[in-house]
């Protein structure tokens, strides 16, 4: 019975419980995808993967602050030819696993979503938000770009298609971008990526990552996201997945509360550990009484 209370769908994928791997955290080979699987992750998402082969920015690449991580990574991955043996060896293991890939434009975005499809994801998480990255900081706030990408996409494929979005305060604006992507055909939305931020050394007076700007996550972006969520809810009608300083149960519930069907976690692994998504479940438990998590998707409305 505890166990069919976690359960909840987004659109047409069953998952045991509403917690996920975020992207970008252990995601880049199918030996610690499966890793976090067997530590009770609900569904994992790969590192986001692009064409070819890249390193990534010249370190440092993660700086802590008092209340969450900053990173600067520069999506270094192993290119999709090499994740595509990774994506099968869970698959084997009947794991659900979201692919989540980056391109430069509309027709880099097919080819990997294909690929994607051709190693047996259940879904494509396209990343339109990495706040770091040149040339693809800007897909996710730009309405009919967002818009084009999404729709190009979901129209030649069979999987489900989720669409990642930035870190962005600006409300009118990310709604218009949720309101696009729902009408070119995305089956979720996960909300957000980091938030632009940077820290400066004062002894050394210059900044600290190596890229010198980079991306907020953790507890600090928990509200901020949260509050994304809970306007977004009010405008789109396809599934919402949270991402965004989930530490704990407590945190979970928020989002589903907000209007969530679910969490990825990320930052939070490195606060608590790869057994976090059990935790977080056995935490959410005392918040649900005798109701199932999905009762509580958009309630705090
Ligand atoms: C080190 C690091 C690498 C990340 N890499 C990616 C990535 O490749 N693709 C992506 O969509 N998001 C990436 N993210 C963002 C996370 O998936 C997540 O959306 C964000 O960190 C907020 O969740 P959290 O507070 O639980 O970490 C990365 C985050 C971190 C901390």
């Amino acid at each position: 019975m505890t166990k069919e209370k976690l359960k909840v769908t987004i659109g047409t994928i069953e998952i045991k419980n509403p917690t996920i791997l975020a992207a970008g955290i252990l995601g880049q080979t199918g030996a610690n995808l499966k890793r976090v699987l067997r530590s009770g992750a609900g569904a994992v998402v790969t590192k986001s993967i692009g064409p070819k082969p890249r390193e990534g920015y010249s370190g440092p690449n993660i700086v802590q602050t008092p209340c969450g991580l900053l990173n600067a990574m520069g999506l270094p991955n192993p290119g999709m030819e090499n994740m595509v043996e990774e994506i099968e060896t869970v698959k084997e293991k009947g794991g659900t696993v979201i692919g989540s890939i980056f391109g430069e434009g509309l027709e880099e975005f097919k080819k990997l979503s294909r690929k994607m499809e051709e190693a047996g994801v259940d879904a494509v998480e396209l990343n339109l938000s990495c706040p770091h990255a040149k040339k693809l900081s800007t897909i996710g706030n730009d309405p009919e770009m967002a818009e084009r990408i999404t729709k190009g996409v979901s129209k030649e494929s069979d999987a489900p298609i989720w669409t990642k979005l930035p870190g962005n305060t600006n409300i009118s604006n990310l709604l218009e971008v949720a309101q696009s992507v729902q009408k070119a055909g995305a089956d979720a939305i996960t909300i957000a990526n980091t938030f632009p931020g940077m820290a400066i050394d004062a002894r050394a007076e210059r900044p600290v990552l190596g890229h010198e700007t980079g991306g907020l996550s953790g507890p600090a972006i928990k509200p901020i996201a949260l509050r994304l969520i809970y306007e977004v809810y009010k405008k789109v009608d396809i599934p919402i997945i949270g991402s965004g300083g989930v530490m704990n149960g407590e945190d979970m519930i928020e989002y589903l509360l907000a209007g969530a069907s679910a969490v990825e976690i990320g930052t939070g692994i490195m606060w608590r550990d790869i057994d976090i998504f059990e935790k977080v479940c056995e935490e959410a438990l005392p918040y649900l009484e005798d109701r199932s998590v999905t009762k509580l998707i958009g309630s705090a409305h």
